[in-house]
């Protein structure tokens, strides 16, 4: 971006976990809460950008002049951000996305002694991030997050590759300070040639650390 402010820019974030319903009464999910998400939400329309938000389950209000979609299962949020790429200027995936979703959704509570409840056979869920990062309608920058418990750089290099994306921003999940849940977060901004630390800090200076990369951000090589 030429502008050090994000006006005249649309963000497309991901935000939340994702919930596999196994029936009726019960899902898969993890334990994010949509905080970081919904920081660089909050920062990005702040910096002028015009923000669309999909968000899985989560009990965050809506940051003040973003526009909101609701959404539960990985299915949904991949068809909700592949129908926002219309004149995307940058997609960042900062939601948990459930790996797996079980192959079949019961219609009716599973009952105890009746059905077997032991085991679950899962169906794989699309890589949302991936496919925006290789969509006919790509937006010329696609940020991946990478949530880990051990050797970040590697893995969010790993990522990078794997996913096709502009630049990983990796997070340890195995720490209570920060990552899901907390109110703050320290990171890891990952590209194909620098990688650079930021953090621990509210969420919210995340949040603009990570939007301040996204500016800078060279995808010309
Ligand atoms: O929500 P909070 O409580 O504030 O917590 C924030 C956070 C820890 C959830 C966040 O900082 C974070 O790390 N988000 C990424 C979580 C994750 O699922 O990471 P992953 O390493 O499993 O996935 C890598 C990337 O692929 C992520 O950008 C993810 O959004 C994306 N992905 C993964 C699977 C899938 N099927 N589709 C995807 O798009």
């Amino acid at each position: 971006f030429q502008t050090p402010q994000l006006k005249g820019k649309h963000l497309v974030i991901t935000a939340g976990p994702t919930r596999e319903a196994i029936d009726p009464v019960r899902y898969l999910s993890n334990h994010s809460s949509g905080k970081m998400g919904f920081a660089l939400a909050e920062q990005a329309a702040r910096m002028g950008a015009s923000v669309t938000l999909i968000s899985g389950p989560v009990t965050l209000p809506t940051p003040a002049g973003v526009t909101r979609i609701d959404v539960t299962s990985a299915q949904q949020m991949l068809q909700a951000a592949e129908q926002s790429l219309t004149r995307c200027d940058a997609f960042i995936a900062t939601a948990a996305v459930a790996d797996y979703r079980p192959s079949e959704s019961a219609a009716q509570k599973l009952k105890k002694g009746e059905a077997d409840l032991s085991r679950i056979e899962l169906t794989e869920n699309p890589d949302i991030v991936a496919t925006i990062a290789r969509h006919s309608m790509r937006p010329s920058r696609v940020i991946a997050f990478a949530a880990e418990t051990q050797d970040l750089e590697a893995y969010a290099q790993r990522k990078l590759d794997k996913k096709q994306v502009d630049a990983v921003v990796a997070n340890d999940v195995s720490r209570t300070d920060i990552g899901f849940g907390s109110d703050q977060n320290e990171v890891l901004w990952v590209t194909r040639d620098q990688s650079q630390p930021f953090g621990p800090d509210t969420k919210s200076a995340v949040a603009t650390f990570i939007l301040e990369q996204l500016m800078t951000l060279d995808t010309s090589a």
